[in-house]
């Protein structure tokens, strides 16, 4: 039996910058508004024609954690592709990484978890790793979500908050026990599937149908969040799902070094910051920057804190997500 430890990190997010303001000059929303709900001053959009996708923005994050793995890309056993933007329908966006990477085969899995996704993927990783089976696996969360929102004032409470990004990280073996990721903690409540979601098009309505409807008030086609519903179950889960990886390790919120939730809305970070006494410096927070990146802000949010010099050697290092399903997850590490 081995451990599993995350040996490279990176991340990529589009040059074009898209603030508060743009959006108040195409849609009926305020910059105070927006910051004083959410925390967020800017995000990242790609633009028509500079290359991007979400597959594209995960092979430059991957490239970037391959390099920093000191791995060569051949080295990679599995690749982990967690997305709810997809470049296609099927098949997912990590043979498409597989391909891009110009890796001649490999396995090459999506994970659909959302918000959630990565910390799904890792665990997903680590459980490969742990068995024996992979020495190195390539995990990627990236998000296109300019490519499918509602720009109209109609779509507003979604539309400010979401952003594109990608980030990546490679998962090794770590022969050393007492480091590396120490446990995952996942859970679903399919019971909220509708409440943060995009049903159409879908397998019960394909796109004809929306066409043939023809009816501008039908809205399915682009994401729907109860906000408030979301927002009171996110800071309970949050806080369980941290509680329940500490529990399960023996630690103590005080000796958390750093805690990296997903990047949902600042207010849902601060409310846990403030319910296990945690000071701004074991909190990262760079929702300001780039929005939410859904499955790529975890490991963007990871890469900066590793860039930044923020982690080091033998921290206790917590990943913690919810999101649309609803799902939720943590991730503790010994780094
Ligand atoms: N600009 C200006 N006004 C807006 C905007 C906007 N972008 N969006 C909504 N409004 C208006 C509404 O129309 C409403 O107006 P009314 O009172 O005249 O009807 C008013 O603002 C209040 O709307 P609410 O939806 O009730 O606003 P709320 O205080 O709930 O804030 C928000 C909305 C920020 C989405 C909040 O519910 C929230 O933070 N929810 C958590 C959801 C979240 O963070 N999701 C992230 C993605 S999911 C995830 O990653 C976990």
């Amino acid at each position: 039996m081995f451990n599993s430890k995350i040996s490279g990190l990176g991340m990529y997010v589009p040059e074009n910058v898209v603030t508060n303001h743009d959006l108040s000059k195409i849609m009926d929303t305020s910059n105070e508004w927006i910051v004083e709900r959410t925390g967020i001053k800017e995000r990242r959009h790609i633009k028509k024609g500079d290359g991007n996708s979400t597959m594209m923005m995960g092979v430059k994050a991957a490239k970037i954690a391959i390099e920093r793995a000191g791995i060569s890309k051949k080295d990679i056993d599995l690749i982990l592709f967690s997305t709810l933007s997809p470049d296609y329908y099927f098949p997912g966006s990590g043979v498409l990484v597989q391909d891009k990477l110009e890796i001649p085969t490999c396995p090459a899995m999506d994970i659909r978890n959302q918000c959630s996704g990565f910390i799904y993927a890792v665990a997903t990783a680590d459980q490969f790793i742990k068995s024996g089976m992979y020495k190195n696996i390539l995990v990627i969360g990236s998000e296109n979500h300019s490519g499918g929102l509602d720009f109209s004032t109609r779509g507003r409470a979604v539309t400010v908050i979401f952003g594109d990004g990608a980030g990546a990280a490679v998962i090794s073996r770590e022969e050393n026990k007492k480091k590396g990721i120490l446990s995952s903690h996942l859970h679903s409540e399919g019971k909220f599937a509708k409440e943060l979601s995009l049903i159409g098009p879908s397998t019960n309505r394909w796109v004809p149908e929306i066409i043939d409807a023809n009816n501008p008030e039908d809205t399915s086609y682009y994401p729907f969040m109860n906000g408030q519903l979301v927002f009171k179950n996110a800071v309970v889960r949050f806080s369980e799902v941290i509680l329940e990886g500490l529990n399960h390790n023996g630690l103590d919120p005080k000796d958390i070094d750093l805690l990296i939730p997903h990047q949902a809305n600042l207010r849902i970070s601060q409310f846990v910051q403030k319910r296990f006494g945690l000071s701004d410096n074991q909190v990262l927070n760079n929702i300001q920057k780039y929005g939410n990146t859904t499955a790529g802000s975890i490991p963007i949010a990871l890469t900066e804190a590793w860039e930044q010099g923020k982690i080091k050697s033998g921290n206790v290092i917590v990943l913690a997500a919810f999101g649309s399903g609803f799902t939720w997850g943590s991730t503790i590490i010994k780094w």
